[in-house]
């Protein structure tokens, strides 16, 4: 493999910069799982503050976040209404399932956007012999249907909706910086209605390790005994922290050249016969492309592409995803896209 790889796997690939690793070697620490960690309290203070609610609380992935508040607002038994290519249902182990015991009711969106049209229809009947729906969990963005965000009015119409239903609403929100940035909207606004909300600092954001959960503080309060259940007490992980404050003040800022690099990248891979892609429909850093049309299948196509120092992932046989971040430029997804072309023409 080349020297210079370039890396699209995810925007999980980040390193902490010479900042993050600076401030990391300097955090103030104590023992979280006493709440004396001075770094954590900021960093949970400054998440509450920037999402405008009560509290957060910092996990170590955004998988064990989304457990969580799945865990705190449901009962063994239950169902949780979720989109069928989520991250929640095809990533996270069924975690849902193994430890919290309850059902995922999938439901196909457009692009990966459900709406309380789809949604409602999975609801289940309030008859004592049927399976409850206890939460509807939505991805913003959408990670496997290539980035793709909610208009903040259709995921409002499904909070207002399942509110009057009884039911509560969770926000995989991952990269919901990523979905501010395209929407032009403050994040706080945006997920105002969401009982539960997971964010990650360690995508885009550029943090090497975390997750946030905001909401009430009476529900964070339930989500650090259940954290705590699942292993994720972390005692002096200010070290970590540190490098997440960074992350949340100055991540966000910066996102949108992720997304003008990956529209570049989507324009000039669009323009490879025998690659299928929609670059009008790139909206934020991800690119998600078909390469049956030239006979390849993805698998052979990524070890051809690796060899020439360019990584990217599978998301089935055909399809291939690649993901801008703070360590790729615009030169490199540039060089990106003539070595696929290169690929592809020989
Ligand atoms: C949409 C979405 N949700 C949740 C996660 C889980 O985050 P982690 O890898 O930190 O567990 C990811 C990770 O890629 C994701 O893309």
């Amino acid at each position: 493999m080349p020297e210079s790889v370039i890396d699209l796997r995810s925007d999980t690939v980040t390193k902490p910069s010479a900042e993050m690793r600076r401030a990391m070697a300097d955090a103030e620490v104590g023992d979280d799982v006493f709440i004396e960690d001075p770094t954590i309290n900021r960093l949970q203070d400054r998440a509450a503050e920037v999402f405008r609610r009560e509290a957060a609380l910092f996990v170590p992935s955004g998988s064990m976040g989304n457990l969580t508040c799945i865990f705190a607002q449901t009962r063994p038994g239950q169902e949780v209404i979720c989109e069928e290519a989520g991250h929640i249902y095809n990533y996270e182990m069924a975690s849902m399932s193994a430890l919290a015991g309850v059902l995922p009711r999938v439901v196909q969106g457009e692009d990966g956007i459900l709406n309380w049209e789809s949604v409602s229809k999975a609801i289940r009947p309030k008859i004592y012999y049927r399976p409850q729906t206890a939460l509807i969990s939505l991805e913003n963005t959408h990670n496997m249907a290539g980035g793709t965000v909610y208009p903040t009015k259709v995921a409002n119409e499904i909070c207002d909706k399942a509110h009057d239903a009884g039911i509560a609403v969770h926000l995989d929100g991952a990269r919901i910086f990523n979905a501010a940035t395209y929407l032009g909207e403050n994040v706080a606004e945006m997920t105002k209605k969401f009982d539960s909300i997971q964010f990650c600092l360690s995508k885009g954001l550029g943090a090497p390790v975390g997750s946030m959960i905001v909401g009430t503080r009476e529900f964070i309060e339930r989500c650090r005994s259940i954290r705590k259940m699942l292993g994720g007490g972390m005692r002096q992980a200010g070290v970590l922290a540190a490098a997440g404050l960074i992350a949340l003040e100055k991540g966000p800022k910066r996102l949108q050249i992720d997304h003008d690099n990956a529209k570049l990248l989507a324009s000039q891979l669009a323009s490879i016969p025998g690659i299928k892609l929609d670059a009008a429909k790139v909206q934020t850093n991800i690119v998600i492309f078909d390469v049956a049309g030239a006979g390849w299948s993805s698998g052979d196509l990524l070890k051809v592409l690796a060899e020439r120092g360019v990584l990217a992932v599978p998301v089935d046989n055909s399809k291939v995803r690649m993901v801008t971040h703070l360590d790729v430029n615009r030169d490199q997804v540039e060089r990106a896209a003539k070595i696929v072309r290169d690929v592809f023409q020989r």
